[in-house]
C-alpha cells in the first residue's frame, strides 16, 4: 500500500509489519504458517499467493508467531538496510526455533533470490529458501525440510505469473486490493537489484486479471491497484482473437468491470507512460487521477549513469503532458540522493525538478550500493555518507514543503472519497482517499455510511500528510 507518507526510507514504513491472522477454525488445518512481508507492494501481493498455495495444501495462516509451525519471511534486497532488517529478524526467529522444536523457518522473496543457498550455510538460521518464481514448489520444499533436508529453489522463470492462483487476501481492509499484472523487469537501471532478483519481465494473461478484478468487485472490493515494476510496458497477445493488449487497453478493460470500482496502478516508468494511457485515464472517471512517476534524479548526467534513458527535459515534458491531459492529476515520485559521482550541482538539479514537478509526495532514499548491479560493477560509490544524508535531508525538507503546499491548495475544494475505515486517531471520523490518492479524514456525523462507500467531502484544513474535511450533503 502506498500510504500517504513522506518516509525517508520506504522499507522503514514496512518494518515489522506482519500480516494479521484471518480467522480459521483451529482444528481445520494440519499445520499453521506465519508470514511477515517486507519491501514493495509486489512482495506483499506475492505473500498472498504463497498463502493461497499453502492453504490448498492444508496449512492455515496465523498472525501469532508463537503458534506457527512454519515461519516465513518475504524479503527485500532493494537497499542494504532492508537486508539488515531481515537478518535481525532471522536471528530472533533462530532463538524461537531453539525453544520450539520442529518449527521451520523459510526465507522467500528477493533476498532469497540474491543470496540463494548462502542462507543455508549458517547453522540453524533457515531451513527453506525460495525465490519469487518458485512458490509453487513450496509444499514440496516444506516436506523436504520436515524430513531434515535443507530445501532450496531459486530458479527464475521466463513465464511464471501465477495467473491461475487466486490470492488469499491477507490483512485486507475489504475495500482495496492489489492485483499483479506482470512480473520481473527488463530495465536495468544501474542502481537496481530488481532485475536480478525478479528476472525477466513477463505479463500476466489479461483474462485472468479481469477475472480476478471482477471477483474482487463481486466480493465487495471497491478499489484495485494494478501492480508491476513497470506497468506501462504491459503487453499481452490474447490467443482467442489475436488481440494485442497494451497497458492502456488493459486499464480500459479493468475500468469497465464497473464504474463503482476504482482503478489505480503502480509503478510507471517515465519513458513508457504513453498518451494513450493518459487519455484512457481522462476518459474513465473511475481510473484515479494519480500517477507515481519516479524521477530518481534531476540531473541528466546522473540519469544517464543510472541508465534511466530519459533526460531532465524529457521528464519535465512528460509532467507537462500529464498536466495537459489530466489537469488535476496527483503526482508522486521516488528520489535517490548521492548516486555515484553526484556533485552539488546535480543535487540542486534534483531539488529543482522536484519543485518544478510539484510532487504531492515522494519516497526518498540515499543511494545504497547493491552487489551485482551495473553501478556496483562500473562506478565507485564515491559520495561520502554524510553528504548523502545531508542531501537527502534537503530533499525531504523540500518534499515536506511541497506536500503541505499541495494540500493547502486543495482547501475549499470538494473531492469524491472512497471510505476505507475509521480514522486511526478518532473513531468518530472516517478515513478515505481522493482520486488523487490524498488521505482525507472527516467526521462521520449522522450520515448512514460505511466503509466502501463513496462520499463527497470538502477539504477545510490540512496537515502536510492529510486533508481534513466535512461531508457535503
Ligand atoms: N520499478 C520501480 C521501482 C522499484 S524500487 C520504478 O522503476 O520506479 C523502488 C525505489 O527504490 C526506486 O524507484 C528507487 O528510488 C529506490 N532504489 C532502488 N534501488 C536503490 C538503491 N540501490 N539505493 C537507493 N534507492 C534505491
Ligand atoms: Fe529497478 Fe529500474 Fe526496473 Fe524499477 S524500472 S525495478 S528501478 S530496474
Ligand atoms: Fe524489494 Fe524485491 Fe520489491 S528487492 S522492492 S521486494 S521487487
Amino acid at each position: 500500500m502506498l500510504d500517504y507518507v513522506t518516509d525517508k526510507v520506504q522499507d522503514e514504513k514496512r518494518q515489522g509489519e506482519a500480516f494479521s491472522p484471518f480467522v480459521n477454525d483451529p482444528n481445520q488445518y494440519k499445520k499453521r504458517f506465519y508470514i511477515e512481508s517486507y519491501g514493495c507492494q509486489m512482495n506483499f501481493a506475492d505473500s498472498e499467493i504463497v498463502a493461497s498455495i499453502l492453504n490448498k495444501e492444508g496449512f492455515g495462516a496465523t498472525g501469532n508467531l508463537e503458534e506457527a509451525d512454519l515461519v516465513f519471511i518475504n524479503t527485500c534486497s532493494i537497499r542494504e538496510k532492508a537486508e539488515q532488517t531481515v537478518r535481525k529478524r532471522l536471528t530472533e526467529f533462530k532463538k524461537l526455533k531453539k525453544e520450539k522444536k520442529g518449527m521451520l523457518v523459510g526465507v522467500l522473496g528477493c533476498m532469497a533470490e540474491r543470496l540463494k543457498s548462502k542462507f543455508l550455510e549458517e547453522e540453524n538460521l533457515v531451513d527453506i529458501v525460495v525465490g519469487p518464481d518458485a512458490y509453487r514448489s513450496l509444499p514440496g520444499l516444506v516436506e523436504e525440510a520436515e524430513g531434515g533436508q535443507k530445501a532450496v529453489n531459486v530458479l527464475l522463470s521466463r513465464d511464471e505469473t501465477y495467473a491461475d492462483i487466486s490470492p488469499v487476501r491477507l490483512d485486507s481492509n475489504g475495500v482495496s486490493a492489489f492485483v499483479s499484472i506482470m512480473r520481473g523487469c527488463n530495465n536495468m537501471c544501474s542502481f537496481c537489484v530488481v532485475p536480478f532478483t525478479r528476472g525477466r519481465e513477463r505479463s500476466r494473461d489479461t483474462e485472468s486479471i479481469l477475472a480476478e478484478c471482477t471477483d474482487l468487485f463481486e466480493k465487495g472490493y471497491k478499489e484495485i491497484t494494478l501492480l508491476g515494476q513497470n506497468v506501462d510496458s504491459y503487453y499481452f497477445v490474447q490467443e482467442k482473437n489475436d488481440e494485442t493488449i497494451t497497458f492502456a487497453k488493459l486499464l480500459e478493460k479493468v475500468a469497465r468491470v464497473s464504474p463503482l470500482l476504482r482503478v489505480r496502478f503502480s509503478t510507471s516508468h517515465p519513458k513508457d507512460i504513453t498518451d494513450d494511457v493518459l487519455h484512457t485515464m481522462a476518459k474513465y472517471e473511475n481510473i484515479c487521477n494519480y500517477i507515481h512517476l519516479p524521477v530518481q534524479s534531476g540531473s541528466t548526467r546522473v540519469l544517464q549513469l543510472m541508465n534511466r534513458t530519459y533526460t531532465r527535459e524529457w521528464y519535465m515534458a512528460k509532467v507537462k503532458r500529464i498536466r495537459e491531459i489530466i489537469p488535476d492529476c496527483g503526482l508522486s515520485s521516488d528520489v535517490i540522493a548521492g548516486f555515484c559521482t553526484e556533485e552539488e550541482q546535480d543535487h540542486q538539479d534534483t531539488l529543482d525538478i522536484m519543485e518544478h514537478s510539484r510532487y504531492d509526495f515522494s519516497y526518498m532514499f540515499f543511494y545504497s550500493e547493491r552487489p551485482g548491479t551495473l553501478a556496483q560493477r562500473r562506478y565507485r560509490d564515491d559520495v561520502p555518507e554524510e553528504i548523502k544524508k545531508k542531501r537527502l535531508q534537503e530533499i525531504v525538507d523540500l518534499q515536506n514543503r511541497l506536500s503541505l503546499e499541495s494540500n493547502q491548495k486543495d482547501i475549499g475544494k470538494i473531492f469524491k472519497v472512497l471510505i476505507e475505515g475509521d480514522s486511526k486517531k478518532d473513531p468518530t471520523a472516517w478515513k478515505g482517499r481522493s482520486s488523487q490518492n490524498k488521505v482525507m479524514v472527516f467526521p462521520k456525523e449522522n450520515h448512514q455510511l460505511e466503509k466502501g462507500d463513496y462520499v463527497m467531502v470538502k477539504a477545510t484544513h490540512c496537515t502536510q500528510a492529510t486533508l481534513l474535511g466535512k461531508i457535503i450533503e
